[in-house]
């Protein structure tokens, strides 16, 4: 196979913001079928992006592809995973993988027993910044990690559209979300530690506030019934402990996305990416003039995902560490004390 024929599961928002313009770039993919439950989206989509098959079911869809891209809610991804799967064909899922680590083992169970690809879209791990990051940690430039800090923080953008609130389709808030993608960066520069205990707790009062201020659109404050904060402590089993927190909505003065590491020999921090030091009587902080690599990493997951369908790569994202995050979410929120 020279070409790899791609569907995509569900063709909403991330689907035609993200991966059908990122696909469609690569000369090795054709995009041959969409399918959505709403078939007025669908065919929508297949017109705009000039894509020639409407499919009627899942089944459907599996007769024109040899990959699919799951864009569903979050509750539907393991289904439709072991559905794709168990028909032969690849899967990049979106994340978070599944909302339960049962659900994830379900998936993992059905890409070994196909031998197909099954990838989680954690595309933070693509970025420049995360993988000259990766390169640095490889290089032993920080030695062994000690404290990892990890915040994906909103002031106030509660997403407005689609189900984000929705707990029996999404699984969680902000932490299905957004903060999976911190999550799985974190454990993915330290190369996947085991995790040995994880203490957390998840708030659900701002979002509720009927009086909403909102960046990002209007929700319904009486129908929301998603955490918008969390914090966890997480004891690795390599000795690091690392600080987690993500919000939609936090009286906090501005929006933060920050990743730091602090290691034996010296520290990274991601975003910005700089190389923290203390040698010679200084403390040095380099910055990159210049960072190697794709600029845009939703198409440099999508080369990924394609190069290894067609055999010429490995997938960066691997099944069993999207289930690894899902479980620490789900410990999380197994911690938590009604307040
Ligand atoms: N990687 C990221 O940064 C990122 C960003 C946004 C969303 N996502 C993930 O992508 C997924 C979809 O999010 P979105 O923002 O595109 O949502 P969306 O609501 O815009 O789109 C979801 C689509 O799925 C369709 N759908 C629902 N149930 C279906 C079913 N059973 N079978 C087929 N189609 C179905 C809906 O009709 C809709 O068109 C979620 O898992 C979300 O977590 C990831």
């Amino acid at each position: 196979m020279s070409t790899l024929q791609l569907g995509l599961i569900g063709v909403g928002g991330i689907a035609t913001g993200r991966h059908i313009p990122a696909f469609q770039t690569l000369e090795n993919v054709e995009i041959t079928a969409v399918f959505d439950v709403n078939q007025e989206r669908a065919t929508r989509v297949a017109k705009q992006f000039q894509i020639p098959h409407v499919a009627k079911t899942l089944e459907n869809l599996f007769e024109f592809v040899d990959a699919v891209v799951i864009c569903t809610p979050n509750v539907y991804h393991q289904e439709m995973a072991v559905r794709a799967l168990e028909a032969g064909k690849h899967v990049l899922c979106e994340k978070p993988m599944a909302i339960t680590t049962v659900a994830c083992l379900e998936m993992e169970a059905a890409a070994k027993e196909s031998g197909a690809v099954l990838q989680i879209g954690y595309h933070y791990r693509f970025g420049k910044e995360a993988q000259a990051a990766k390169r640095l940690i490889a290089s032993g430039e920080i030695g062994d990690p000690l404290v990892i800090r990890a915040e994906g923080l909103r002031r106030r953008k509660v997403p407005g559209w689609g189900v984000f609130t929705n707990k029996s389709l999404q699984g969680g808030g902000c932490l299905m979300d957004y903060g999976c993608h911190l999550l799985d960066l974190a454990l993915w520069l330290n190369d996947f530690p085991e995790v040995e205990e994880v203490y957390g707790q998840t708030y659900e009062k701002l979002s509720r506030d009927a009086d909403q201020v909102n960046e990002w659109g209007v929700y319904d404050p009486a129908t929301i019934d998603v955490e918008d904060h969390a914090t966890a402590y997480i004891r690795l089993k390599n000795g690091a402990t690392m600080l987690f927190e993500t919000s939609w909505a936090a009286n906090i003065r501005s929006d933060k996305e920050s990743l730091s590491i602090s290691g034996t020999k010296g520290g990274i921090d991601v975003y910005p990416l700089s190389l923290n030091k203390a040698s010679n009587g200084m403390l040095t902080t380099s910055e990159a003039q210049w960072l190697d690599g794709e600029g845009d990493p939703g198409l440099a997951q999508a080369r990924n995902f394609a190069a290894s369908c067609l055999g010429h790569e490995e997938s960066l994202v691997k099944a069993s560490e999207g289930r690894v995050v899902t479980s620490i979410i789900e410990q999380i929120y197994a911690d938590t004390k009604k307040t």
